[in-house]
């Protein structure tokens, strides 16, 4: 009987896809896919540490494995990702958890099939963990689990130091992949059938910012849009202080690309984006959503928002809700700031107390959805296409996003996995939509 690989993602698409990784590397070592803790021979924990929570969420079920462990020694326990690349983590985890067998980081996680075959033959823990980034190991193995989307990494890393964020501690400096090799993989994907590719980088903006891309971010997302055949191009994340017009004008030769561009704020006050490390003003911000516009009027944008910064008063926080309404966003992911050791933010004073932090995050997620309903509300009665990527057994219907990432149900004779779907929107619901489809006969009895 075959062994059995359980993997446990926390975080980002950056994880997600990592995680893809992984799977790859666990098949090709003749390990199988399961779906329980129960079951597996090998469990992977890929981490976040972005927020206090995050880890907690991590730690509360690694914890949770101690029992497992007792009853089935063989079991492998291995945890990679963000958490075991903060300075010291490895040691904390070694004494709350002393079962883990294998740690490892978002450097080495090529290395994860030595690692553990390293384990098998020993009794003791294998713990390595690179300090620092190494050359681009060039992988194109991964078990995807995201039709009928496929995550590309353009880049690794980050080079911005923004006061509040751990992530240049975690995943070292600015890597950017070959042009080419990109290309080549988008191909290969579109060849297989995905239907939607996602580029993905800390901040896509400055790809090639090592020079070992071989030609600029606009450039690559020009080449991939070029791909011939019927499919979508998404790219996350963009930085304000790089997004530029070059990029907008792409956007506009290619209808592939889809008319939205996750651009996060954080802010809306100078003073605490100043203090936020994020080097520009909302001034700029507003300039460049105009700009994008301007170009292109149906684009639509979505955010991030920390509120609670160190020394955020009600007035740089009324002057975020200000920015949002101006803005006018699709939607946003809102945080609450949570100090994460080694970054210049945690040495601040002014801590915002709990109550006040929880009271702007209700409000500002408040003014969000209503921003967001408002929109659902003027989808009624419009016609658009979704790419549908998979069933809800609870609705008994078939789910997909339009360009927008708006979530749109409807009901289908056939299987309509991975296609392009026309749909009349005839409810709204929250973020949700619900439509029929107008691009098939309907079946009549
Ligand atoms: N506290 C709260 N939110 C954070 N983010 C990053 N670091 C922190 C932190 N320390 C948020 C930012 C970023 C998103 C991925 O996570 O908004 O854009
Ligand atoms: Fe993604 Fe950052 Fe969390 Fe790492 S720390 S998983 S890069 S969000």
């Amino acid at each position: 009987m075959s062994q059995k690989y359980h993997i446990i993602t926390y975080g980002c698409q950056m994880n997600l896809h990592e995680s893809e990784k992984m799977a790859g590397i666990l098949r090709h070592m003749g390990y199988e896919e399961c779906s329980s803790t129960q079951e597996a021979d090998v469990i992977v924990f890929n981490t976040c540490c972005i927020r206090e929570n995050a880890e907690n969420h991590a730690f509360g079920n690694i914890g949770a494995l101690k029992k497992l462990k007792k009853e089935k020694p063989g079991l492998i326990i291995a945890v990679g990702g963000c958490m075991t690349q903060e300075k010291g983590k490895t040691d904390v985890l070694k004494k709350k958890f002393p079962f883990i067998d294998v740690m490892f980081g978002t450097l080495n996680l090529e290395d994860l099939e030595t690692l553990i075959n390293r384990k098998r033959n020993q009794k003791k823990k294998v713990i390595e963990v690179l300090e620092k980034e190494r050359e681009i190991i060039e992988f194109t193995d991964a078990y995807r689990t995201s039709y009928p989307n496929a995550w590309v990494n353009i880049m690794y890393g980050c080079n911005n130091f923004c006061s509040y964020c751990i992530v240049p501690y975690v995943r070292g400096r600015e890597r950017s992949r070959k042009a080419e090799d990109i290309i080549t993989e988008v191909r290969s994907l579109i060849e297989e059938g995905y239907k939607e590719i996602t580029l993905l980088g800390q901040n896509v903006n400055s790809y090639n910012s090592d020079g070992k891309g071989g030609m600029t971010f606009a450039e690559l997302l020009d080449a991939v849009a070029s791909i011939d055949g019927k499919f979508r191009v998404r790219f996350m994340t963009s930085h304000p202080k790089d997004f530029n017009e070059d990029v907008v004008k792409v956007m506009e030769k290619h209808r592939k690309i889809c008319r939205l561009v996750h651009l996060p704020v954080q802010s809306g006050s100078d003073r605490i984006l100043q203090a936020m490390n994020r080097r520009y003003t909302s001034g700029k911000y507003l300039a460049e959503v105009e700009m994008l516009r301007k170009r292109i009027p149906e684009a639509e944008l979505t955010t991030d928002i920390i509120v609670g910064f160190p020394g955020e008063t009600e007035e740089d926080y009324l002057a975020t809700e200000a920015l949002v309404k101006q803005v006018d966003f699709a939607s946003a992911f809102t945080f609450v700031y949570s100090p994460r050791q080694g970054t210049k933010a945690a040495e601040m004073a002014d801590r915002i107390p709990e109550e006040i932090q929880k009271d702007r995050i209700m409000r500002l997620v408040e003014l969000v959805n209503s921003l967001t309903r408002k929109k659902s509300e003027k989808y009624v009665g419009k016609t658009v296409e979704i790419l549908c990527e998979g069933y809800d057994e609870k609705k008994g219907m078939y789910l997909g996003r339009d360009e927008f990432g708006r979530m749109g149900y409807f009901e289908s004779e056939s299987d309509a996995l991975g296609e392009f779907v026309t749909l009349k929107i005839v409810r709204a619901n929250g973020i949700s939509l619900y439509g029929e489809r107008v691009d098939v006969p309907i079946k009549e009895d």
